[in-house]
């Protein structure tokens, strides 16, 4: 079954967090491979640590599946112990970078200001980011939820250009569904997703807005990926701990299998 508007390729994104080795990275990919090889319709992309970046661009060159970084500093070199540039990421070949994490805003108090540098930066050095935004539970309770996410993604979308703008992903990840195993439901992520993607239309036209692929994160598993992708304006999914088996990760990225 082919979720979400057939004019846009679905995206399945792993998030590999801060696990793995470069060793453990080579052999996922060894074993991974074979089991998408044949898989031409859906883009698969793994943002690793900065470690097995290099890892990566050896092994997957060759193949239908994309690497990325999980973050980066906005300044192209300087006084800024701990931090990687963008070229320093060209150099590996990166192609995508995640950007506003809730774990990078909450956990190293990234703010709407710095992911929206961050955001234009990327598209600049010719990476594509994927913006992730996402709600508390109590902001959730409050009813706030979409006000909020909303917020986040028209924010960091200041500044952008058309042609930029039309290629842009962005990840739903309600804050309470990351590592819990508490999945928003199908229609929970949709109702939201579908507010975001009318938000954009609004500031930006319906050609925008029906370019944007929007994905869902947050507990995605392959027993309720084939559910998330059916819905209409699903058009991906950014995979936390799913992602950190060869199996599991094919099993998500042959989701139409
Ligand atoms: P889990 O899939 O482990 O819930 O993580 C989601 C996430 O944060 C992906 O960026």
């Amino acid at each position: 079954m082919n979720g979400g508007n057939s004019l846009r390729t679905p995206i399945i994104i792993a998030n590999w967090k801060m696990y793995k080795t470069r060793a453990e990275a080579a052999s996922f990919c060894d074993a991974f491979l074979p089991l998408i090889a044949d898989n031409n319709d859906v883009d698969a992309v793994i943002c690793a640590p900065f470690t097995q970046l290099d890892v990566l661009q050896n092994r997957l060159s060759a193949s239908n599946v994309a690497y990325g970084a999980q973050n980066f500093y906005p300044v192209a070199e300087g006084a800024f112990t701990g931090e990687v540039s963008l070229p320093m990421l060209q150099e590996l070949g990166v192609q995508y970078v995640i950007v506003g994490h809730s774990e990078r805003r909450e956990l190293f108090k990234e703010d709407n200001a710095l992911v929206q540098q961050k955001v234009k930066a990327a598209y600049t050095a010719g990476i594509q980011p994927i913006l992730c935004v996402g709600e508390r539970l109590d902001q959730r309770e409050a009813g706030e939820t979409i006000a909020h996410c909303a917020g986040q993604m028209l924010s960091a979308m200041e500044g952008l250009s058309e042609a930029e703008l039309l290629t842009l992903i962005v990840a739903y990840e309600p804050i309470w569904a990351i590592g819990t195993g508490k999945t928003a439901t199908a229609a929970d992520a949709q109702e939201v997703i579908s507010a975001l993607r009318s938000a954009v239309a609004e500031k930006y036209g319906n050609t925008v807005a029906d370019a944007v692929r929007f994905q869902y994160g947050g507990s995605v598993k392959p027993e309720n990926i084939a559910e998330l992708m059916a819905q209409p304006d699903i058009d991906g999914a950014l995979v936390g701990g799913a992602s950190l088996k060869p199996d599991s990760f094919a099993q998500l990225v042959n989701y139409q299998k």
